[in-house]
C-alpha cells in the first residue's frame, strides 16, 4: 500500500571540462563543491545523473547518489536539459519544503487531477493545498457528488504512504482505530494493535477517514486528540505500559462527510470534531459540467440523451433547494453516472430512470408524490426519444419555478 519512492531535491548532470568533472543541476547552476569528485566522476562514467536525497541516517541532511529510472518515472522526464526546473514536474510530489517550491507545487497541481474527476481548479488547489500543508482535511457535501473520489484522488496525487478507514462501514470503532485485546491458551490476553495506530505512526503518511459523519460517536472521541493540533496523540487505555502513540510528523488526514451544503455542519456532527478540520466542500455540478462528464464517460452512447439526463439532473437540483420544493433531494452525479452506464447497456432512457432514479423518491400522496413529480420531469425528455423539441423552455422555466 505504501508508496515510497523517495525523490531527490536537486538532480545534476555531470560534464567534462578539461580534467575536472562539473556537476550542473537541472536549474543550470553550478553543484560541483557539494559533490565529492569520485561520486561526479563515477556518475560521468557511468552516464547516469545523480540527486541529492534526504539522508536516511539523520546526521547530514542529505546524501548524493545515483538516480535510478524508477525515481526518474516518479519524477517526470524534465531532467535532461539544464534550465527546466524541477519545481515544475508535476509527478515530483515528494513534500516540498522551501516556500516557492510549495507555490510552485500547488499551483501546478491542476495536472494531477484525474479527468474523470469534475472539480473546479480553484477547488482542487485548495484540496491540495491543504494537504501540503498538513491540514486535516473534510470534504462536505450532499451524497454521490464525489467526495470519495475527490479525497481518493488528491491521495493518489500526493506521492506518500496513505491508508483508508471506511468509518461508516465499521461496527466497532476501537477494535478499528485502537486494537483488539485477544485471549490466547498459550500467551493469555494479549493486545493488538489496529492498522490505525501503524497509519498514524508512519511519517508523512495520508490518513483517509471515509464517512466519517456516519462513524459512531466513540470514534469521533478517540479521534478528536489524534486530530488536535495541540495534542496528535492518541490514547491507547487498553494499553498499560504505552498509554499514549504520538501522531508521526506531516501526517496528513483526509475526511469525507455526507453533509448537504444546504446544512450546517454542526447540527450532523459534533462542533468540537468539526473545528478540528479546514473544510472543502465539493461543489455540486452544474448542467454544463454534468454533461461535460457524462459526455467523457459515455462516448458511445448518443450525446443528446447525456445532455438531457444532465438536464433532468439539474431541473431536479433547482427544484430542491428552491424554498418551496416539492422534493426534498435533487438527483445525484452517482445515479447519473449509474443510468447512463443503463443507457450504454441498451436501455432507454424511461427505463434506466425507472430503475434508478424513481426508487429514490418517496411514492405516498399520488399525484402530489415526490416521485409524480420527477416522473414529470423525466417524462418530457422521454416522449417519443428523439426529439429535443418536445423540452421546451416554459416547460423548464416551469419545473425551475418555486410555485
Ligand atoms: N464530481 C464528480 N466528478 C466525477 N464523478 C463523480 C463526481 N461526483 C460523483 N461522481 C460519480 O459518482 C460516483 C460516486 O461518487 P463518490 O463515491 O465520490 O460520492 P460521495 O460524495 O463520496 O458520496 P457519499 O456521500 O454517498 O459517500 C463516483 O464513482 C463517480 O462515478
Ligand atoms: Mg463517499
Amino acid at each position: 500500500m505504501a508508496k515510497t519512492i523517495i525523490t531527490p531535491d536537486v538532480v545534476c548532470k555531470i560534464e567534462k571540462s578539461g580534467n575536472r568533472y562539473n556537476a550542473w543541476s537541472t536549474d543550470g547552476v553550478k553543484m560541483t563543491s557539494e559533490i565529492t569528485s569520485g561520486c561526479r566522476k563515477n556518475a560521468y562514467n557511468g552516464n547516469y545523473l545523480i540527486g541529492r536525497f534526504p539522508s536516511s541516517n539523520g546526521n547530514k541532511g542529505f546524501a548524493w547518489r545515483r538516480v535510478t529510472d524508477k525515481v526518474m518515472s516518479a519524477m517526470g522526464e524534465n531532467f535532461g536539459s539544464p534550465k527546466s526546473s524541477v519545481e515544475d514536474v508535476p509527478s515530483s510530489v515528494d513534500v516540498p519544503s522551501e516556500h516557492a517550491e510549495v507555490l510552485s507545487f500547488i499551483h501546478s497541481s491542476y495536472g494531477l487531477k484525474p479527468k474523470g474527476l469534475m472539480m473546479t481548479e480553484l477547488k482542487w488547489k485548495y484540496l491540495i493545498r491543504s494537504a501540503v500543508r498538513g491540514k486535516n482535511i473534510m470534504m462536505t457535501g450532499p451524497a454521490g457528488c464525489g467526495k470519495t473520489m475527490a479525497a481518493k484522488a488528491v491521495v493518489n496525487s500526493l506521492d506518500r504512504p496513505d491508508y483508508y478507514f471506511n468509518l461508516g462501514a465499521t461496527q466497532d470503532p476501537r477494535g478499528t482505530l485502537i486494537g483488539n485485546t485477544h485471549f490466547d491458551a498459550a500467551d493469555g490476553t494479549y493486545f493488538s494493535e489496529s492498522l490505525f495506530v501503524k497509519a498514524i505512526q508512519t511519517p508523512n503518511a495520508v490518513i483517509l477517514l471515509d464517512e466519517l459523519s456516519r462513524a459512531h460517536p466513540d470514534a469521533w472521541n478517540i479521534l478528536m486528540t489524534v486530530l488536535d493540533y495541540g495534542q496528535r496523540y492518541l490514547r491507547l487505555d487498553e494499553q498499560k505500559e504505552q498509554a499514549t502513540i504520538k501522531v508521526a510528523d506531516g501526517v496528513t488526514f483526509v475526511a469525507t462527510a455526507n453533509i448537504g451544503n444546504e446544512y450546517t455542519s454542526t447540527r450532523v456532527m459534533d462542533k468540537a470534531l468539526m473545528d478540528r478540520f479546514t473544510i472543502v466542500e465539493m461543489d455540486v455540478l452544474s448542467e454544463a459540467d454534468e454533461s461535460q462528464l457524462l459526455n467523457y464517460m459515455f462516448p458511445n452512447v448518443d450525446s443528446a440523451v447525456l445532455n438531457n439526463v444532465a438536464k433532468i439532473a439539474s431541473l431536479t437540483r433547482t427544484e430542491s433547494s428552491s424554498d418551496t420544493a416539492r422534493i426534498s433531494s435533487g438527483i445525484s452525479t452517482r445515479t447519473t453516472v449509474e443510468l447512463c452506464g443503463l443507457l450504454y447497456d441498451g436501455f432507454s432512457l424511461e427505463e434506466s430512470a425507472e430503475v434508478s432514479i424513481y426508487p429514490q423518491y418517496d411514492s405516498t400522496g399520488g399525484v402530489d408524490s415526490e416521485r409524480t413529480f420527477v416522473k414529470q420531469i423525466v417524462q418530457k425528455f422521454c416522449d417519443d426519444g428523439s426529439s429535443d423539441d418536445l423540452f421546451n423552455e416554459e416547460e423548464m422555466a416551469e419545473a425551475e419555478s418555486t410555485n
